[in-house]
């Protein structure tokens, strides 16, 4: 049996699963993080579900032998192509970003929801699926904007070709008249602002990251695993490649400092 001290891992293809990583902290503050970013292989939005499957489970296998009690997969992409074989085969609980993100988007209140994220996503119909489970009558209106996770990743957060680009993006949603838009990518609510602007104050934005954060505390609770008191070391940021890069926006995206990034090759 794991300890209630053991880190909770938590992985992305690269830097935006720190929104996830984040809340966590702010709702688990108990708890120790292992965050591991794909940065050598980011980005998963265009790959195929079979390769996005495969680094998931290498990741995942990393993370167990760090001896993590649970797995946060703090990305969408890989939620939806791997997350039903992650909680088949591992011997830990492991939670993704859709199924959070879907109810909170059905808890917003009637009307049609947009779905935003990457070609992968869109294309895996995970959102739309999980929005159905909880409200079969709804309308879904989603759209993949490849895009936004390089303009994010270079820290374009509030730039005018963010904003061009999401004028694009959004305009069938727009037309469609949303009442509520799911980022579906971890690395959206850095674009919150654009994102805000350019659908307007009737729009409500969801971000699936205290949602999750949420789920993540009612399974270690329900399963006894959660800390009782502070956990003893400190946070672990792993990326698989540019450490430096990694560092310098991180803490934008995770919202508190990262001292130190290390490196870790995998594959
Ligand atoms: N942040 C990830 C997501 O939530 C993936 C971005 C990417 O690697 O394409 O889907």
């Amino acid at each position: 049996m794991v300890s209630t001290s053991a880190p909770i891992g938590v992985f992305d293809s690269g830097i935006g699963g720190l929104t996830v990583a984040g809340a966590l902290l702010r709702q688990l503050p108990h708890e120790r993080l292992i965050y591991f970013g794909d940065t050598a292989r980011v980005p998963y939005g265009p790959k195929s579900p079979d390769t996005v499957r495969r680094y998931a489970h290498e990741i995942s296998a990393w993370l167990i032998d760090q001896g993590v009690k649970a797995i946060v997969v703090a990305c969408n992409t890989a939620t939806a192509h791997a997350l039903p074989s992650l909680q088949r085969e591992l011997p830990v609980p492991v939670i993704g970003v859709v199924e959070p993100g879907a109810r909170a988007a059905v808890a917003a209140g009637p009307g049609p929801i947009g779905v935003i994220g990457t070609a992968g996503t869109i294309a895996s119909g995970a959102y739309a699926k999980a929005i159905w489970q909880v409200a079969p009558d709804a309308t879904i209106v989603s759209q993949a904007c490849p895009l936004f996770v390089p303009l994010a990743e270079e820290g374009l957060f509030d730039h005018p070709a963010t904003r061009l680009i999401a004028r694009e993006y959004l305009a069938p949603l727009l037309a469609a008249h949303v009442h509520t838009v799911v980022l579906g990518c971890t690395h959206y609510p850095m674009l919150r602002t654009v994102l805000a602007e350019v659908l307007g104050p009737e729009v409500t934005l969801i971000d699936s990251a205290s949602a999750t954060a949420s789920a993540t505390a009612a399974t270690l609770a329900q399963l006894q695993m959660a800390a009782t008191s502070p956990s003893p070391g400190v946070h672990r940021f792993v990326a698989s490649d540019a450490p430096a890069q990694f560092l310098r926006l991180g803490q934008r995206f995770l919202g508190a400092a990262i001292e130190r990034v290390e490196t870790v090759t995998l594959g």
